[in-house]
């Protein structure tokens, strides 16, 4: 199509004083042409002292023509995006002047579309929705206008500052809330190259138009779901049915992953094979022909993860542990999920010693996650054994029982210093020639090493053993010392000959 200007008047010509005495007139003084089409423009000068003149162009130039006063330029088909073409005079006295032909090509869009993300199912009421219009492959995009129609509504204008002459890709993005007023209404884009105020009027390209389906949430739905809360294992198969409990326009199932409608049946089933979409939100819709004209129900979805690992180990620490001392265990989960269905379970032994709940977190998808536990061994712990066990309580509709991973068991070293039974001194009655024992058998951990001294320097040396036994002791008192890495203890053996004729 081809557009030329209807010339008012005089040449509106730049005010050059040199083409003024040219007196160079343009007609059309701008061409506003689509591109592959013909046009022509007429070149003429109102001077009487004219020589001669020529069209300088790409396409159609002519060269310069003795004695003539107008000459047009022809172009049969413009194959250019832009084309830089001047019309040239010259006069008797050998000045020459030019005059450049403004030339706009366009190209009307392939298409117009609202591809994705604009939402083609159900909105929620109140949520916000990115709609978007494609324009493919038009020129030139500053003089695109794209015009978004909700209803009988002009609801946003768009304008493109690009300075690219040849066709591009353009697209014109708006928000929307979706309000309950704009359920049943149409929504759609229309794009139109606007050449005013004087220009070709191009007839404007729609898209399709979209249903506004806007879904109220809440009482009064009539539908159903058949389970309403379905726990699901990561990768497992899923699937749940929808059921109206009134007739219904169109039941469907609102999904990422597996939507689906229907408008002949008062069921519908959302179906997945391996679900592993940890943000998979599914939500029924129904369109109903009596009030509620929609509304929609929100199926309650748990996908969870057994942990990939649960370890425990100490904090700052390794080797054995001291009674008494304050010391920290760390369990540590891996990629568990939904973390707040998890309870950490703290066991010595067969006691549970401590739980740790996450249910004040709310990520659904893997998550690491730890516990710690504070402990003050005894000498009775030693060799006690600490585990965690990881815990997914996940209700009535999950695995029963609750799945668990536990950790390797931690073993627990205790250092205590020795200790006798009876720490207090003994008396140990000597027959000459009979063998006696001295016990200094002590508890600890290092196990105690035992040395003894004796109260008569020349005896023998003693043995460094727990029990002391010989048939050749003197009276006196004896110590012995039981030590370990932390400490020493002594006990006193008061061994007395015995009194003939008692
Ligand atoms: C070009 O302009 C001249 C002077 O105005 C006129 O005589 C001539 O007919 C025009 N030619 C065309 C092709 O329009
Ligand atoms: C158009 O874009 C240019 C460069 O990007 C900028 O300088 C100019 O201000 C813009 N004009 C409008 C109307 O936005
Ligand atoms: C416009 O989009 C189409 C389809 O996506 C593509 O084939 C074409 O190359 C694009 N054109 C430009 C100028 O980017
Ligand atoms: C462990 O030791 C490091 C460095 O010695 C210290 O920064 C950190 O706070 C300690 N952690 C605990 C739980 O005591
Ligand atoms: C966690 O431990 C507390 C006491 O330490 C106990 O009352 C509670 O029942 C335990 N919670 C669970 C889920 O076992
Ligand atoms: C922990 O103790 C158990 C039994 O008391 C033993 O079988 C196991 O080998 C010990 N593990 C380590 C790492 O010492």
């Amino acid at each position: 199509m081809m557009w030329l200007f209807v010339l008012g008047g005089l040449i509106a010509s730049t005010g050059s004083p040199v083409s003024a005495r040219c007196q160079i007139e343009l007609s059309p003084p701008k061409v506003v042409v689509e591109y592959g089409d013909p046009f022509s423009v007429n070149c003429s000068s109102s001077s009487d002292h004219i020589e001669g003149m020529g069209w300088e162009s790409p396409e159609g130039g002519t060269g310069f023509m003795n004695g003539v006063s107008s000459l047009p330029l022809d172009v049969d088909s413009i194959a250019l995006w832009s084309i830089n073409a001047q019309c040239y005079v010259t006069l008797s006295d050998g000045q020459q002047c030019t005059e450049r032909l403004p030339v706009t090509v366009y190209k009307t869009p392939d298409s117009v579309s609202m591809p994705q993300p604009s939402p083609t199912g159900p909105m929620v009421e109140g949520q916000k929705y990115r709609v978007q219009c494609a324009v493919a492959e038009v020129a030139p995009a500053r003089h695109l206008v794209v015009q978004w129609h909700k209803g009988d509504e002009i609801f946003s204008v768009d304008e493109f500052n690009v300075s690219s002459v040849s066709p591009l890709n353009v697209s014109s993005v708006r928000e929307l809330t979706a309000h309950r007023d704009d359920s049943g209404t149409r929504i759609w884009c229309e794009a139109m190259l606007n050449f005013l105020p004087a220009g070709p009027q191009l007839p404007p390209m729609q898209s399709k138009s979209h249903e506004v389906i806007v879904l109220l949430s809440g009482e009064g739905c009539s539908l159903i779901l058949k389970p309403s809360r379905v726990v699901v294992g990561f990768g497992e198969p899923v699937s749940v049915s929808c059921e109206a409990a009134r007739p219904v326009r169109v039941l469907g199932w609102e999904s990422a992953i597996s939507a689906s409608h229907t408008q002949q049946d008062l069921s519908v089933q959302w179906k997945v094979d391996s679900l592993i979409d940890w943000i998979e939100e599914p939500i029924c819709y129904g369109v109903f022909f009596t009030a509620p004209r929609q509304c929609e129900e929100k199926l309650n979805l748990v996908l969870y993860k057994t942990p990939d690992s649960v370890s425990i180990r100490p904090v700052n620490h390794t080797g054995p542990m001291v009674e008494g001392k304050e010391y920290q265990l760390l369990c540590e989960v891996q990629n568990i999920a939904p973390v707040q269905y998890l309870t950490l379970r703290w066991y010595r032994e067969k006691t549970e010693v401590y739980n740790h709940s996450f249910s004040d977190l709310t990520s659904s998808s893997p998550v690491q996650v730890s516990s710690i536990l504070l402990v003050t061994p005894t000498k009775a712990e030693n060799g006690a054994q600490y585990r965690c066990v990881a815990e997914l309580e996940l209700g009535p509709e999950g695995p029963q029982p609750p799945p668990t991973v536990a950790s390797e068991p931690l073993n627990a070293s205790v250092y205590f210093p020795p200790t006798f039974l009876s720490p207090e001194p003994e008396v140990v009655d000597l027959t000459v020639g009979a063998e006696i024992s001295l016990n200094c058998r002590a508890a600890g951990n290092p196990t105690p090493v035992y040395s003894w001294q004796s109260p008569h320097p020349t005896q023998e040396t003693m043995e460094n053993e727990a029990v002391l036994t010989s048939s050749s002791l003197l009276p006196g008192t004896y110590t012995c010392t039981a030590s370990n890495a932390l400490e020493k203890k002594s006990k006193q053996f008061i061994v007395k000959a015995k009194t003939k004729g008692v």
